[in-house]
């Protein structure tokens, strides 16, 4: 993978600690970049490069890949990608969890959990090939690897919600998931555990999968249930996906409830099963607390809950639900009904299987960072400096080179995005460099909106999208179509 070349180049990164991304060992060398590729890998002192970055001490890794993201609207905005950029994130997967921001115009307010995404007003594209073009046009601060979610598809063919899709509302849907994967949509979500979605059988999903037709799009999702069924709702998962001949990614895996944890023994045995028949692999974020709207089931379960926002009390954004019901003089059931439409942070999972899951060869990171939230859940801004700081370097979970790799080249692999996630000389120069002595996330859950530390620079498609830790502005990142 070292090659030599004595032409010019347009930054060469000297003296870098090299870690490829594909799981291999480090190895210290140079990288130059032409152009929006790796030029050359390897010890390039005869090369003359336009701009020289000394890299003596830092790491240089393939950019990072943010697999589970509810960025779709947050990339056209002006500076709604600051949490990704600062992480090192050079690329995301959106429309995770049966949420996707096309193709579906709207009249009323969405139904949560589409609301996650923004008001009724933003939901603007009739077509998924508009919402690509559009990233495309205005252009992006890293790429997009753009999904369509079911839930969304459901508000755009059905009227109720409450019930199994008919006959033509299948084909309706599945005529719309063939435009989107012929727009370039690399896969399908569902988001079985969410009330719109809820009453969809495995029949509804699997007939949807089949007009994902074998082109290799994934299918990912948000499980019925994370919680007591969680077995159950991993094998309905896995045979639905299998039935359908689609690669499978489980969202955020995760056993929520006090009476589950450590059930991440039986269902990461569960995965290791089915690895052996068809392709499955799962994300996961370095958390022991979730994040969604407002959900009764999950009021019950949480150990504790923070509101993140409330549409009816804004202010109330950032507290504790325990605190806000004593001053309110009310039970907290009550005091959640009254906060609706919102979102909260849910303290329901064990820190053991957390770390079990995470270190599970077939995981990837993938941060669910609610971008629109008033307070947000703190992986949205230090889900990648965490895992690499925290459990890599602090905790000792796993070598920083397994870390990379569930943040880069497993991730590309998984995804089917080609050139991407590994350093190597012709790959996309989406590039990384950081300090691996001071990476770290300073987001808190008081305090969550923190640039992470010791990222140091960013590069996206060879153009540079964080410099000395300071966002350019530029935004050179595209819309990656699933390939033909
Ligand atoms: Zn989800
Ligand atoms: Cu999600």
């Amino acid at each position: 993978m070292r090659e030599h070349s004595n032409t010019g180049c347009d930054i060469a990164f000297r003296n870098a600690v090299i870690i490829d991304g594909t799981g291999a060992q480090r190895f210290s060398g140079d990288v130059a970049v032409k152009g929006d590729r790796i030029a050359a890998v390897g010890d390039l002192g005869g090369m003359v490069a336009a701009r020289e970055v000394d890299c003596a001490g830092k790491v240089l890794a393939p950019g990072f890949i943010d697999v589970h993201t509810h960025d779709d609207n947050a990339l056209l905005m002006r500076d709604a990608m600051a949490p990704k950029i600062t992480q090192g994130v050079t690329t995301v997967v959106t429309g995770n969890c049966g949420i996707s921001l096309a193709p579906i115009t709207m009249k009323g307010p969405p139904v949560p959990p589409l609301d996650l995404l923004g008001g009724a007003s933003e939901f603007r594209f009739s077509s998924f090939d508009a919402y690509i073009r559009a990233l495309e046009t205005d252009g992006t601060p890293v790429n997009a690897a753009p999904m369509v979610g079911h839930t969304t598809l459901r508000a755009a063919v059905m009227k109720n919600l409450d019930r199994p899709a008919s006959d033509s509302e299948i084909a309706a849907m599945q005529e719309l998931i063939r435009e989107c994967v012929e727009a370039g949509a690399v896969g399908m979500s569902t988001g079985l555990f969410y009330p719109p979605a809820r009453e969809a059988p495995a029949q509804e999903v699997s007939a949807l999968l089949e007009a994902l037709g074998g082109t290799g799009a994934v299918y990912t999702t948000h499980m019925r249930d994370e919680g007591d069924h969680v077995c159950d709702s991993l094998k309905e998962s896995f045979d639905t996906a299998a039935g359908a001949g689609a690669p499978l990614i489980v969202s955020h895996h995760k056993c929520t409830g006090r009476d589950n944890f450590g059930r991440s023994r039986e269902t990461l045995a569960m995965f290791d099963h089915a690895c052996a028949h068809q392709p499955v692999s799962l994300d996961v974020y370095p958390y022991a607390a979730s994040s969604t709207v407002l959900l009764d089931d999950y009021m019950r379960k949480a150990e504790r809950i923070m509101i993140t926002w409330s549409e009816p009390h804004p202010e109330i954004s950032g507290r504790y639900l325990d605190d806000i019901a004593a001053e309110w003089g009310c039970e907290q059931a009550e005091a959640f009904q009254r906060l609706k439409p919102g979102g909260a942070i849910y303290f329901i999972m064990d820190e053991e299987d957390v770390r079990r899951i995470l270190s599970y060869p077939h995981s990837m990171i993938g941060s669910d960072g609610l971008p629109h939230d008033r307070h947000p859940h703190p992986r949205l801004w230090g889900a990648f400096a965490r895992v690499l700081g925290h459990y890599a370097r602090d905790v000792g979970l796993f070598s920083l080179e397994t870390a990379l790799h569930k943040m880069t080249g497993l991730s590309a692999e998984k995804f089917g995005l080609k050139d991407r996630g590994v350093i190597r000389v012709g790959a996309f120069a989406d590039l990384t460099l950081f300090d691996p002595a001071s990476v770290i996330d300073r987001g808190t859950f008081e305090a969550p909106a923190q640039p992470a530390a010791g990222i140091e620079m960013v590069m996206v498609n060879g153009a540079v999208a964080l410099d000395g830790g300071r966002i350019t502005g530029a935004r050179p990142g595209r819309a990656l179509r699933r390939a033909a």
